[in-house]
């Protein structure tokens, strides 16, 4: 941690006069966090930075660390190393926080006999935000005037997530931190919250968002990073990302295309949905096939199959099926 940010002197003039002009530009950085609960390490020097007029992405399977991440992002976890600032500084150490950082971690930790409408009041009451920004939040999350005096332990979960982003957007905030905004939307629910989200970066705004769908946030975000296990296994631009998946090869005879790969000494990976994937280019691939004279279906650039991939190994290292065959072993 810098001097300047343990120098605890001046904070709100700093944060007030500030958007996004931290040091390198990035509105979050994410520094070694790691998080261990007894021997149990949840997560593992992780580290990433969030640019301002862009949605980044936060992908891992269910119980990969996203999360605790985020908690600790938050200062409801203290992490058992690493740092993390927002706009320059410890999330803790922001002058009125809801001011300049919109958090939605648990959509379902509303209190439920409040109605919706009440929920955002109070919200705006602790902030000091002008109470006509509750309707306006209301407007903005399509919650009907009706819906918002009904009691939040009557909303369903796409309604608890409305209002939930609702709560994050009223202090206007220029950084949004959300966990599984998107759990419980419907189809035109999550084309909601990507309009929503992209209108926010497009005036400047930063926005991390976790999901543990992977087409999710292939809809909604720009940049990606993905955490498997506690560590980050990928991060970048998505566009990178699901273009770095290099050559997918299918043959008449998938046995003896790898034997054919094996012997032309390319490494390959079985695709989920069968196929190979390597590295090497198209045009080696054909080559080695063609040598052994095994006949191809398919070869092509790989686009989002590397990173599917990936991302099923992940996921199917985490499944409760996998941990049982595990367990039973
Ligand atoms: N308070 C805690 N005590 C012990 N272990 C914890 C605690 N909180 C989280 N963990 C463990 O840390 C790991 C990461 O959990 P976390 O909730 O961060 O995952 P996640 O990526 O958010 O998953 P999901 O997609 O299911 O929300 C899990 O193994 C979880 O059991
Ligand atoms: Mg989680």
């Amino acid at each position: 941690m810098t001097d300047a940010r343990q120098n605890a002197g001046a904070d709100d003039e700093r944060v007030m006069s500030r958007t996004h002009d931290t040091e390198h530009g990035y509105a979050i950085e994410v520094s070694g966090l790691t998080k261990t609960y007894g021997a149990h390490t949840a997560v593992e020097d992780v580290s990433f930075a969030v640019r301002p007029g862009v949605i980044t992405g936060f992908l891992g399977p269910n119980g990969a660390g996203k999360s605790t991440t985020m908690r600790m992002m938050v200062g409801l976890t203290p992490p058992s190393a690493g740092w993390c600032t927002v706009l320059g500084l410890g999330y803790r150490r922001l002058p009125n926080p809801g001011r300049h950082v919109g958090v939605l971690l648990d959509a379902s930790a509303q209190h439920p006999g409040r109605t919706g409408r009440e929920a955002l009041t109070l919200a705006a009451t602790v902030m000091g935000v002008d109470l006509d920004r509750v309707d306006e939040i209301l407007d903005l999350v399509a919650l009907t005037p009706a819906e918002a005096r009904r009691r939040t332990g009557t909303y369903s979960l796409g309604m608890r997530q409305r209002l939930g982003v609702g709560q994050a957007l009223l202090g206007d905030p220029r950084v949004l931190i959300l966990d599984e905004p998107a759990n419980g939307l419907d189809p035109a629910g999550i084309h909601w919250m990507r309009g929503l989200l992209r209108g926010f970066a497009d005036d400047g705004g930063s926005v991390l968002l976790s999901s543990h769908l992977l087409r999710e946030v292939e809809v909604i975000a720009d940049e990606l990073v993905v955490i498997g296990r506690g560590r980050i296994v990928a991060q970048g631009a998505k566009q990178e990302l699901l273009a770095s998946g290099g050559t997918l090869v299918r043959g008449v005879d998938d046995q003896r295309l790898a034997t054919a790969l094996t012997d032309a000494g390319i490494a390959f990976t079985s695709a989920a949905d069968g196929g190979y994937l390597t590295q090497a280019p198209a045009d080696q691939v054909a080559g080695a096939a063609s040598a052994a004279g095994v006949v191809l279906v398919e070869l092509r650039p790989a686009e989002g199959a590397g990173l599917e991939d990936m991302f099923l190994r992940l996921t199917a290292d985490h499944s409760r099926e996998n941990s049982q065959e595990r367990a039973r072993r």
